[in-house]
């Protein structure tokens, strides 16, 4: 088997094919995959078929897993794996319906003082239609904006929080709810590219402003930014391995399947950096 990278857009994404991350991988495709990673930001693996143990060898190629906040959710005998099933979903303290993975474009675990540079999410189990995954190239996003508004957004500090929602429980709320400060606008540590790094909903504020006028401005920001130009919609199929960097990209999820069909992915994180 060969390993082939074929972009799916000029904006991001790409797949990879003739790789098999379940058996031993050269150092060189190992080296090849995280290029792709720098250059594309979502690399979807092709056909891959993993246990948990082999799904966790596959990834701690690319890093150390680290703990995830959605502790009602983490695989018995492998908590390094969150199961995140769309059948599971629950109404939370705050009355509201949460499902599984959030509803708004974010980036993951922004509430660590070392946020996850990667997420991959395995395809379990997929819905008869619908259930994709939105992807957006935060780099060209802040690329395509004025001077003086890229200048304004990274001299700004966001300080973090954690959400109230059934899947975090009280413990890892203690444990993970310390607020952060990260930079609004981070630089890649690889390719010293510029991003908007945020995640909505683990927002408290902007340093220097209230929390009810950070969220309007993040509101806006996203309204703004979030355009067909810098996204890619995956469409999952089964296997389906899906990488993406964290520190570069902002992701939605699609809820238009019923969740009673109970989606199923395996998510894993690996640890980052601190953002600058
Ligand atoms: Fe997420």
């Amino acid at each position: 088997m060969t390993l082939t990278i074929t972009p799916f857009s000029g904006a991001l994404g790409a797949e990879a094919t003739g790789i098999d991350l379940a058996d031993p991988v050269s150092p060189e495709d190992v080296a090849a995959l995280e290029a792709a990673l720098d250059e594309h930001l979502v690399l979807v693996v092709r056909d891959q078929s993993y246990s948990p143990d082999q799904y966790l060898a596959a990834m701690r190629r690319f890093g150390d897993t680290m703990a995830q906040h959605l502790t009602e959710m983490l695989m018995e005998d492998h908590p390094e794996i969150a199961v995140l099933d769309s059948s599971e979903t629950k109404v939370g303290p705050d009355g509201i319906f949460a499902p599984v993975g959030a509803r708004e474009w974010h980036t993951d675990h922004t509430n660590h003082k070392r946020p996850p540079k990667y997420t991959a999410l395995y395809a379990v189990k997929l819905p008869e239609s619908g259930g994709d995954t939105g992807f957006a190239n935060m780099q060209r996003a802040y690329e395509a904006l004025p001077a003086d508004a890229q200048a304004d957004l990274a001299a700004r500090t966001v300080v973090t929080k954690i959400e109230n929602r059934n899947y975090v429980s009280a413990e890892a709320r203690e444990k993970y709810g310390k607020p952060r400060t990260h930079p609004l606008v981070r630089t890649h540590p690889s390719t010293g590219k510029k991003a908007l790094y945020f995640h909505p909903g683990k927002v408290r504020n902007l340093e220097g402003m209230e929390p009810e006028e950070s969220l309007a401005f993040i509101s806006g920001l996203l309204e703004r930014t979030i355009t067909p130009d810098v996204t890619y919609r995956h469409k999952w199929r089964p296997g389906d391995l899906v990488i993406w960097d964290n520190r570069a990209v902002l992701h939605v999820a699609h809820r238009d399947y019923d969740p009673a069909e109970g989606r199923i992915m395996h998510r894993v994180l690996i640890e980052g950096e601190i953002p600058v």
